[in-house]
């Protein structure tokens, strides 16, 4: 890859879905479907439902309806972004394998945005009384709920919402859950906590002065401007000169009707306004990518200026709660990158070549995985497992290297790591003293205040014998011999042959090649040469001789 081109990636959000569509990855469903009971739940399906990953498409509805029998003029697009790696991939007009190095460049190179007049995103601007109508404002859009059956209210998901520091100006977009509450009010969720959310640490700034916070939710955007928003910039750094750089060119922002925050001109709808940082009012239960609801807690309330939006405008949703999910392929796909960046590159560990998080129902956070070079010092595993643990501070309660022959992908090979190549005693740490996970604050006792991260070293320290399966040469030729014979079809996936782990001698090879060759009884004259009347039975022989 040179540089960060090319720079193929959709300028816009319905850019984007023409390119999907076109690729077959887009599912176009004219159905009235209920937004309120039936088009998450659909969707989750293909996370549920043993589709495989490089299966699993993005939706566009155009028919959608609610309990009410209300039908909505806006169609409704979801899993959009992030499906599968391939999906985002395409979004970002890269190849799935580029997409980390990509993100690093941008983050190192930023462009920064230009203003514009006249902005497609504020063609349909709604304001004042239209605002309050009974099912107008926010009841006109399809906000689809959630986790139907725990969710308390329709939710926008996929979210760039947009502040700024008051000290600085500089503005900070982050991916935040709002509930609907009113057809002019919502409540947003800024993670409180240290290493929360951007808009957070503005919200103390404007608290501080006892002044509303301008606030800004931006949908439907091109995917280079949506990936910034759950993607963990520098604080302090523009989301949009990164998607600028991810781009190839400015990203080009627009002032709101209502307040002085600037979005993106070309998204698809805005919903403008300000929150009082001096109340908070009630918010959730909703489903969280944490696999569990959050219950219900005083959040940030919303008071909305204007909705704008394009004339035909698409709304976006993201499918979340328990991963996989659209929630989790976001960050998976950002984050392992850089994670090995960080350790490789910042941190210089040797050996290091893979991390991995781990996916299905516990969110990518707190397990992670480091995959090492066979022969890496002991002394540079351990940084790279303390650097894993420590880069964020709500990532790596569990981290676990293991060597390269282990597909960190795989829990089975992981837990076969886990099982042969590490001893509790010499190979784990307990590390105090780190923050609890994403929703530890859940649990009926009120979560610990603090927790700590549990660090192994699984990786191979010493030569091992082979694995127990026939060599590589031979498990293909029979793979040909299975197809010749017609038997159910096979692919090779996980442990599949034999290798070397080191503990291999010449006389053993040489006894395993005359094996194949039919010439065992050659094996057995050089054995019978060998014989001992000294030592007990089981007594290896490389003990005693050199092989
Ligand atoms: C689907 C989705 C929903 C999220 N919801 C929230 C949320 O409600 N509140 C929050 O603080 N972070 C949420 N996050 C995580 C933030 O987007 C993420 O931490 C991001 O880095 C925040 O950006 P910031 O550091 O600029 O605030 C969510 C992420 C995703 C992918």
């Amino acid at each position: 890859m040179a540089g960060i081109a090319p720079h193929n990636a959709p300028r816009n959000f319905q850019e984007h879905l023409a390119a999907l569509e076109k690729a077959g990855l887009l599912v176009r469903i004219d159905k009235p479907i209920n937004k309120d009971t039936e088009l998450q739940p659909l969707v989750r399906w293909q996370f549920v439902g043993g589709v495989p990953e490089s299966e699993r498409r993005a939706f566009l509805f155009t028919n959608v309806v609610d309990g009410k029998g209300k039908r909505y003029d806006m169609p409704v697009a979801i899993g959009v972004y992030a499906s599968n790696p391939a999906i985002y991939a395409r979004g970002m007009g890269q190849t799935v394998e580029d997409v980390g190095q990509v993100w690093v460049k941008a983050i190192q190179n930023p462009i920064p945005p230009v203003v514009v007049d006249k902005p497609a995103v504020q063609e349909v601007v709604i304001k004042g009384d239209d605002l309050k109508k009974p099912g107008g404002g926010l009841a006109a859009l399809p906000v689809p709920v959630s986790t139907p059956g725990f969710d308390s209210a329709p939710y926008l998901t996929a979210t760039l919402v947009t502040t700024r520091d008051p000290d600085n100006g500089i503005q900070n977009m982050g991916t935040y859950r709002a509930a609907l509450k009113a057809t002019d009010r919502l409540v947003v969720r800024m993670a409180a906590r240290v290493g929360g959310a951007g808009g957070w640490l503005h919200w103390q700034k404007y608290r501080e002065r006892k002044q509303l916070m301008p606030i800004a939710i931006v949908l439907g955007t091109a995917p280079v401007v949506f990936f910034t928003g759950p993607q963990k910039l520098p604080l302090d750094m523009d989301e949009m000169s990164v998607a600028g750089a991810l781009a190839g060119a400015p990203i080009k922002m627009a002032k709101c009707v209502t307040n002085d925050l600037q979005v993106p001109a070309d998204a698809e709808l805005v919903i403008e306004g300000f929150i009082d940082p001096m109340t908070l009012e009630p918010e959730a239960p909703f489903g969280e990518s944490n696999g569990y609801v959050a219950l219900e807690a005083y959040n940030m309330p919303m008071q909305v200026t204007a909705i704008t939006h394009r004339k035909n405008a698409v709304f976006s949703a993201i499918i979340s709660q328990v991963t996989p999910s659209e929630s989790s392929v976001v960050k998976k796909v950002a984050y392992e990158p850089l994670f090995l960046y960080h350790l490789r590159d910042t941190m210089g560990v040797r050996g290091v070549t893979r991390v991995v998080m781990h996916e299905p129902l516990s969110n990518l956070r707190p397990v992670v995985f480091v995959q090492f070079k066979r022969g890496t010092l002991r002394t540079e595993v351990w940084r790279a497992l303390q650097g894993a643990a420590t880069f964020r501070s709500d990532v790596g309660k569990i981290v676990i290297g293991v060597s390269e022959d282990v597909n960190p992908e795989s829990t089975d090979a992981v837990f076969w790591s886990l099982a042969y190549r590490q001893s509790p005693h010499e190979d784990v740490q307990i590390i105090n003293y780190r923050r609890g996970v994403q929703g530890a604050h859940y649990q009926a006792d009120g979560g610990n205040r603090f927790e700590s991260s549990m660090l192994i070293d699984a990786t191979q320290k010493r030569p091992l014998p082979p694995l127990a399966l026939p060599g590589k040469e031979y498990m293909e030729r029979a793979k040909v011999l299975w197809e010749e014979l017609n038997l159910p079809a096979v692919s090779a996936k996980g442990t599949w042959h034999g290798y070397t782990l080191g503990d291999w001698t010449d006389t053993w090879e040489r006894f395993a090649q005359r094996a194949v060759a039919g010439d065992w009884e050659a094996n057995g004259v050089e054995t019978s040469k060998r014989r001992r009347d000294d030592l007990p039975p089981e007594t290896p022989t490389a003990k005693h001789e050199k092989l």
